[in-house]
């Protein structure tokens, strides 16, 4: 049977980076992984990577612009560490060959991000993600560990309490097969296409924190969902803060500027969830252009400036939007982003589950809180990533062997092949299509008691037909068919927690917007969320904040 010392799923930068610092403390590690390292969706982030570097930035500055952009919900100790560790990380990841853009002096080059207080994104034109995550696979592939490549994640295998390894199934043999591990790392990124407006890949199903939360792991704050500002109308493809960062605007019907209206100080580099709600108001009020979308204007700026730092952006706005940036302006609208929530940690990736851990966004830990600032996430992988590698390889070193047995994987797999066998019920595919339009419409960037009760409703309702669900494909070599069935059991499980912790809290915070609840409630929700599965659904208990230097007081951008 297959065994390792540690085994981190998810090959992004998380996971990678999780994999290399377990590798370096001496540990025997494998990586399953449902693509090819490069194609995570860690490559599609755009614009940058925040690192208060230089004379003028400082730390605590970030640290501070953290807690305020989580609305005070984020764990300030874990945000202090977070914020110390950026600037090593970026040296790091240049060290392991990341080609970052360049000031006119050579230094590393800086733009303005939504609420940072000094301009401290580090980025690589506008394809960040994919020129970090290229320069950990080359670091990762000059190490010895084991790629499962082209692998579903199944279930995470936990008894008594402890976390024994997985099952997953070899997409290219079909084989089901239990892999046994010291410790287990999910590190599996977004769960975005709960959603069906996100900027996310169609890969991002939450695989790893579902069958996490199955098997006795907490989520954390699942409520908090980020809507990105600017998604191109169609397709919902990003379209980076970057471009703001380099002076971009956001227009209505009327050519009126209309963030100086709602960040007077900052206007369209306040906060995500403040952007995303101002273009909100503006369509539903009518100064939206027709069809409901904005304006983000770039003209201005100049061919050699758009070109050179936005040129991602200007070949997807030209390709999916038929819009040219250098001399028209782009049509945007909010799309569903990040994932404020996820598998509940501790600095260093620790679950409730002894021997299970998690970083990235899979994970919350939480240092974004209720609302995550832009270039926050890029660090997220790399810091926790590491730090749950490093935590992972200790745990691995104290712990007996795992006692997972193939019987875990046959057991799993007599419960699939059995949909397979059914000559009735549905394809996963409606179920999920039914799935996104309740989320897009009832759980987006505003939400309210009537329509949140009636979505949980329709989601549990759409659980109970997926609990008949049909394979109808029965081969064995790639069966596309059964990856989308367990991605859409993952996702309702996921979309089913995000409600229950919305309907629950009674109050407006960072990117949970209640209509019913405008104001933030300190006194009564000061707290974070977490969501155990239990036999009617997820079942809620909270825990406090962690406060260090900095008491909340409003949020004003
Ligand atoms: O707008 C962006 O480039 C996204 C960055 C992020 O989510 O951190």
């Amino acid at each position: 049977m297959r065994r390792h010392d540690v085994l981190v799923v998810g090959a992004g930068l998380a996971g990678q980076r999780a994999a290399l610092a377990a590798i370096e403390a001496g540990c025997d590690v494998a990586i399953v992984s449902k693509l090819h390292p490069l194609r995570s969706h860690s490559g599609a982030a755009q614009g940058g990577i925040n690192a208060a570097v230089g004379a003028e930035d400082s730390v605590d500055t970030h640290i501070y612009d953290t807690v305020k952009g989580s609305d005070y919900l984020g764990d300030q100790d874990a945000i202090e560490f977070f914020c110390r560790e950026a600037g090593p990380t970026v040296v790091e990841m240049e060290h392991f060959g990341t080609i970052f853009s360049r000031g006119e002096d050579g230094s590393l080059a800086r733009r303005p991000f939504g609420g940072a207080g000094f301009p401290r994104t580090i980025y690589a034109a506008d394809r960040t993600g994919l020129a970090l995550l290229q320069a950990i696979h080359e670091r990762l592939s000059t190490e010895a560990f084991t790629l499962y490549e082209e692998w579903d994640l199944v279930s995470v295998l936990v008894r008594d309490e402890r976390c024994l390894g997985i099952v997953a199934f070899d997409r290219r043999s079909g084989a089901f097969e239990t892999i046994a591990a010291r410790a287990v790392v999910i590190a599996t990124g977004p769960a975005g296409r709960v959603y069906g407006r996100t900027t996310n890949a169609h890969s991002c199903t939450g695989d790893g924190v579902a069958a996490a939360y199955r098997a006795g792991a907490f989520l954390k704050d699942m409520e908090f969902v980020q809507f990105h500002p600017t998604a191109l109308l169609e397709s919902a493809i990003l379209i980076t803060e970057g471009a703001r960062g380099e002076g971009g605007i956001l227009k209505n019907v009327k050519g009126e500027r209309f963030m100086v209206k709602y960040a007077p100080h900052v206007q369209d580099l306040a906060s995500r969830d403040v952007v995303s709600r101002a273009i909100w108001t503006e369509v539903k009020e009518g100064r939206g252009f027709p069809g409901d979308y904005v304006h983000l204007e770039l003209m201005h700026l100049g061919r050699e400036r758009i070109e050179s730092r936005l040129e991602e952006i200007c070949d997807f706005s030209r390709k999916f939007a038929g819009v040219d940036p250098v001399v028209e302006p782009i049509p945007v609208m909010p799309a569903q982003h990040y994932m404020m929530g996820g598998v509940g940690t501790d600095i260093h990736g620790a679950t409730n589950v002894a021997g299970l851990f998690s970083a990235g966004e899979a994970a919350c830990v939480s240092i974004h809180g209720a609302n995550r600032l832009g270039g926050n996430s890029l660090l997220e992988t790399l810091v926790f990533g590491k730090e749950a590698g490093i935590a992972a390889a200790k745990y691995a070193k104290g712990a007996s062997a795992s006692p997972a047995t193939e019987k875990d994987a046959a057991a799993d797999e007599e419960r699939l092949r059995a949909m397979m066998k059914r000559t009735d019920g549905e394809e996963p595919a409606a179920i999920r299509t039914e799935m996104q339009r309740v989320m897009d419409t009832q759980v987006g960037i505003y939400r309210s008691f009537p329509p949140l009760a009636d979505a949980l409703q329709r989601i549990r309702a759409l659980k109970a037909r997926y609990a008949n669900v049909r394979i109808r494909d029965s081969s064995k070599a790639f069966n596309l068919n059964l990856t989308d069935t367990l991605e859409a059991g993952n996702l309702l499980d996921l979309a089913e927690a995000i409600i229950v912790g919305a309907i629950a809290r009674t109050e407006s915070r960072g990117a949970h917007a209640r209509t019913d609840y405008p104001k933030r409630d300190d006194a009564g929700w000061m707290r974070h969320t977490l969501a155990a599965i239990g036999r009617d659904g997820p079942k809620l208990s909270y825990s406090p904040v962690a406060f260090t230097r900095w008491e909340p007081k409003e949020r004003v951008y």
